[in-house]
């Protein structure tokens, strides 16, 4: 059977995202197994080359890995004839450049999100893709968790009846860098680095809500940056100018036309008091279900109890406890490494990818709603984006 490689630019492969969940975790296991296999027999196997700025960590990373291929020349990358696909997860602000290079070169791009930092050019980003019709993915991780993905199942099974609700609460304590060092990069603090809770996060709920429930019709969100100063990697104490928390509520509309309230609340000051980082209930007319990034439980109209408030009595029922597990039924792997899967399917293939630049433009025009809602106090529409 046919055997073809595809050779992918691997940017910002020396930063948290790109060197764990990209390299480790999806490009290089995915070569390991010798690569992927297409409905017709052809064997698609993958050739990094990593690319960043410092030419030593770089080289380390490529020895480290067994990795034939390496440059600090972001450029060369780009024109290279034998480069078939750019990838991104360098910092969030240098992305559009890199994204539209690569495609005005007739790449093929994946990218970590956000695409940009104004819809503005997140749309012209998803406009270049159409007028150059290569392959573009967008990293949607959170669809992929086990957890969502068998929450989706349910909605496809008609579990809830009539979706009434969502509610999701994600974060987690991230250290001011004083005494521990912060387990996050210090530019996602600071607004004039592209960081934010808002901008981070809710490029995510958008695809989240859109791919469980359904389209964002309007946001009323409230920011905060609960922690104003911080100390960065270097030991040396910063003015945390971006948003480290985000309260947000969302009007959904489902395929059927049927409204959905959604609120999440995403946080980088609070403790957790959850059974995983992100969590997220949906409650249904015929029954309910919680999700995180592994489990999902459920629990059906027939067997809902029938709680009575009364203060004056101790709480004695488990309520956790009256909750079904829901299994996977299949083999989930990493959610990056799925998804980069069916991305290199596609690009194999010649066709576009689910979760694409449009998608991504939607969500950073969430975020930027987001913020302005919070700015102005006030709720605001989610308009469509046409191209
Ligand atoms: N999908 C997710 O769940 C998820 C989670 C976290 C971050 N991200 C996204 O991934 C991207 C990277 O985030 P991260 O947390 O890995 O950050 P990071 O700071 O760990 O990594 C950033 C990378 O960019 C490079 N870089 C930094 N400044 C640069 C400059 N001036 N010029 C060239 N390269 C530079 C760094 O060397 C590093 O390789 C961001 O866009 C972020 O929004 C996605």
């Amino acid at each position: 059977m046919a055997t073809r490689t595809l050779r992918i630019a691997m940017n910002g492969i020396t930063g948290r995202m790109g060197y764990r969940q990209h390299l480790v975790r999806s490009i290089l296991p995915t070569r390991e197994q010798g690569g992927i296999t297409l409905p017709d027999g052809t064997t698609v196997q993958v050739e990094p080359v990593l690319v960043g700025r410092n030419a030593e960590k770089v080289e380390a990373l490529a020895r480290q890995h067994d990795v034939e291929h390496w440059t600090t020349d972001l450029e060369q990358a780009i024109h290279d004839d034998a480069t078939d696909i750019v990838f991104d997860a360098s910092m969030t602000s240098l992305r559009a450049d890199t994204l539209s290079r690569a495609m005005k070169a007739g790449k093929h791009v994946y990218t970590e999100k956000p695409t940009a930092e104004t819809l503005a050019e997140a749309v012209d980003l998803a406009r270049l893709r159409e007028e150059t019709g290569v392959t573009a993915g967008v990293v949607h991780d959170k669809l992929y968790l086990p957890g969502l993905v068998k929450l989706r199942r349910l909605v496809d099974e008609g579990f809830f009846g009539r979706i009434l609700s969502l509610r999701g609460e994600f974060g987690y304590w991230v250290f001011e860098g004083e005494h521990q060092a912060a387990q996050r990069p210090s530019w996602n603090y600071r607004k004039q680095d592209g960081g934010g809770m808002t901008v981070d996060m809710f490029c995510h709920w958008n695809y989240v809500l859109e791919g469980i429930i359904g389209t964002v019709r309007t946001v009323s969100a409230q920011t905060a940056t609960h922690i104003p100063v911080r100390w960065d990697e270097r030991g040396d104490v910063y003015d945390a100018t971006a948003d480290d928390a985000a309260y947000g509520i969302f009007g959904l509309e489902t395929p059927a036309g049927d409204p959905v309230v959604a609120q999440i609340n995403s946080s980088w000051a609070v403790r957790v008091h959850r059974d995983e980082l992100v969590e997220f209930q949906v409650d249904g007319t015929h029954g309910s279900a919680v999700a995180g990034l592994f489990r999902c439980v459920a629990q059906q109209r027939a067997h809902t109890p029938k709680p009575v408030w009364n203060p004056d009595l101790p709480t004695t029922e488990r309520f956790r406890d009256q909750w079904l597990d829901v299994p996977a039924n299949a083999e989930l792997q990493n959610g990056f490494k799925a998804q980069w899967e069916e991305f290199l399917a596609d690009v194999a293939q010649g066709r576009p990818h689910r979760f694409d630049l449009l998608s991504a433009a939607r969500g950073v025009q969430l975020a930027e709603l987001g913020l302005r809602s919070s700015d102005e106090g006030r709720r605001l529409d989610v308009p469509a984006i046409t191209l």
